[in-house]
Parts: structure tokens; sequence; C-alpha cells
């Protein structure tokens, strides 16, 4: 692989072993794939900082970053954790956890990461389209690529944390202009419009139909969150990191007559809610939203919705987890949130926290908490809108 001087610096250690170290890694990996040299990042964003992932040996492994004087060179974020931050929650039940977890957060941030606790680290900074990332969450990366078309391959977590440190990636796979060509084309002819939860849906379908493939949609988003859905659900279910729509592509472009296709109707979208649905609603603990998490406006519009319909009281739960950057922001709203029954897990991930015996069965929104919650926690899950489970349980 080329090397600049300043690079060849890195590498023979004169700036540091921790970056020494960075940098050796990006190195091997980028060799092993067969990249020809390094390209500058803007953003590094790491996941894979749950205690309950990665456990004493993650743990040790940032930290041994962190005392070899491991220091972020471009602006850095990072994923939820398994403990809500600033505010309790029934996910810091367990004290030794909610320790370990911390100790992993505080060397992360000595290191110069911006307390972001969230995996859609594209509400703090907007990627530019064409600027190189090294993000970590297949979820952002999917969403990066394909909203905003900034140049991210998904980076496992250690390879991430490697480029905030030195600020630099190989320079491999999506980041070249010639791997980002859509290769299958995608009829939606289904009913459905791309609203919570169709979206996910098709995702869903997507991600386990074409694997890794790169498909061209042929219909427009209706909103952002609409993307959102689609893009966390098929890269959980398939590797899909980069999708092409009429939102992101002029279609005339493309050369549809070499592509192979696959037609999307309804039949293969109630596959798939057959398919993940394994709980009514009235089996259900909670409902759970914000995987990705959702944002301060999704919350006050949900408080906002309960107050409009006169809705005293839930008689179950909504979960909604947000960035942990919003704590603060969460106090004022305590007295309120207790009322109508809903928990905000700030900085949380349902599927990488503890979530034993705490529920049975789970109805979302998203399909993406449908795929993990069974395989992770054993957890039935309900494909439901938030406004059936108000209707269902608004008293
Ligand atoms: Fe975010 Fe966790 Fe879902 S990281 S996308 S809330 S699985």
């Amino acid at each position: 692989m080329y090397l600049s001087k300043d690079e060849e610096k890195i590498l023979s250690g004169e700036e540091g072993e921790a970056k020494q170290l960075a940098l050796k890694l990006i190195v091997r990996v980028g060799e092993a794939l067969g990249a020809q040299k390094l390209i500058d990042i803007v953003h590094a964003h790491i996941s894979g900082i749950s205690y309950d992932n990665i456990g004493d040996e993650g743990l040790q492994l940032i930290r041994d970053f962190w005392e070899k004087g491991g220091r972020t060179s471009v602006f850095s974020t990072f994923n939820p954790a398994g403990i809500s931050i600033g505010i309790e929650s029934p996910l810091n039940t367990d004290k030794e956890y909610v320790k370990k977890q911390l100790e992993i957060l505080k060397y992360l941030k000595l290191m110069g990461f911006k307390e972001s606790y969230t995996c859609t680290p594209y509400e703090i900074r907007e990627p530019k389209p064409y600027e190189h990332l090294a993000w970590g969450e297949s979820s952002a990366v999917a969403v990066a690529n394909t909203l905003y078309n900034a140049y991210t391959n998904k980076e496992g977590g250690p390879l991430a944390l490697a480029s905030a440190l030195v600020g630099k990636t190989y320079y491999w796979g999506l980041h070249l202009e010639e791997n980002r060509k859509p290769n299958i084309l995608v009829k939606y002819k289904a009913s459905y419009k791309l609203y919570e939860p169709y979206s996910g849906l098709l995702g869903y379908y997507i991600g386990k139909t074409l694997g890794d493939a790169i498909p061209f949609i042929d219909i427009h988003f209706p909103t952002k969150r609409s993307i959102i859905d689609y893009a966390a659900a098929a890269a959980s279910t398939g590797n899909i990191i980069l999708t092409k729509t009429k939102n992101n592509t002029v279609g005339r472009d493309l050369d549809f007559d070499y592509m192979d296709k696959i037609v999307v109707d309804d039949t293969e979208i109630k596959q798939v809610l057959d398919e993940v649905s394994t709980a009514t609603i009235d089996e259900v603990d909670i409902f759970f939203t914000g995987c990705p998490h959702k944002t301060f406006s999704d919350l006050l519009n949900l408080i906002e919705k309960l107050q409009i319909l006169h809705i005293n009281r839930l008689t179950k739960p909504i979960w909604i987890a947000v960035p942990g950057t919003l704590g603060r922001k969460l106090k004022k709203l305590t007295k309120i949130l207790v009322e109508k029954n809903i928990q905000v897990l700030p900085g949380s991930c349902l599927v990488v926290s503890r979530l034993r015996d705490l529920v049975n069965a789970v109805a979302t929104d998203s399909l993406k908490t449908a795929f993990y919650l069974p395989r992770r926690h054993r957890v039935r899950v309900a494909i439901t809108t938030l406004d059936e489970f108000i209707k269902h349980y608004g008293r």
C-alpha cells in the first residue's frame, strides 16, 4: 500500500504508540482487502461500545488506547450504550453492569469523542455529499450512503476507533465511486405507502432477499424517517448499506436494461409481516420505538398527540429511545412522562441492553428491533404503529 510521508511517520511511532497501533490496524486490514492507499475522513463513528457486547476485553482495549495516549484526530461520535444516560430507567438496574458501561464511556470521552450516545450521528453532524467517513453502525452507514451520498464502508468497532485516532481509513469498497453503482432493479408495486412500519418491512425483505447488493428501488421515499427505517432494516437482514432510489438518483442515468430485476408486491410485504409477528398486540408488555433513535421533536409530538386525544394515561407503557445528549432537556418533562406512562431511554439501545426478564413481548414499529429482539433476547414481537398502540392502550 502506498503511504505518504506523514503516514510513514505515524507508522514508525513518531506520533505516539496509540496512533502507531491504530494506523497499523488500518493498513493491515486495507492491505488484506487490496486497498492501494489511505484516505482522510471527516467523521468517525464507533459502534460496539455496549458492555454487554464487548465485555471486559473490549473495555480493556479501549482503556489501552487511552493509556497509550490515544486522542481523536477528527470529529468522532459513539453509539448508544446498554444503559440510559442521565435518567433512571429499567435498563439501569444491574449496578455492576452500569459501572462497567460507564467506564467504557469515560475512556471514550477522555479520548475526545463527542458525548453522542446515538446511532443517528447524522443528526449531530449532517454528512455532506462525497465526504469520506469511517462509521461503524450499520443503520447509520446505510443512511450516510443512501440519504446523504457520503462515502463509508461498515467498519467494525476497533477499526472505527482506529480511524477516529488517525483520521484516516483504507481507500476501498464504497469509498470508490465505481463501487457505488446499483446492480439490481427493484420495482415496488405494493399498495402500502412507505411510512412506518412499511418502509421497514420493505427493508427487511430487500436485505433478506438481496444480501449485499446495491439496489435501485423505483420509488420516492416520502420522508427522511422512512429512508432511515428502510435502511436500518435492510442493513440488519442483509448487508445492504447503499440503496439508490428516486430520492437520490436520476433514473435516466442508469442502464436498467442490463440489470436483474425483482418485483415487490403486497405478497412480499405480507410475507415479512407474518414472519416477524410472533405476538399479538394484546400480549405485549410495552410499545418500543426509537431503533434507530428518535428525536426530541418526535417525543414532543408523542406527548402532544396524547394530549390532543385526551389520553390521561396509557395502560401499557411506551418506551422511546433517543440520543443520550437529551438527558437535561428531559428533566423538565419528567412529570408528564410519568403521568402518561412514557419511559424515555436516552442513549440506550434495547438490543444491546440487559433486557433479561424485563419484557416478554414487545410491540414495535421498528423492523430492526423485530429482527434482533427475538434472536438476542427471545422476546416476541408484534408489528404495530404508534397510533394503533395508543388506540389500544390509551384511556
Ligand atoms: Fe440504534 Fe440499537 Fe437500533 S444501535 S439502530 S437502537 S439496534
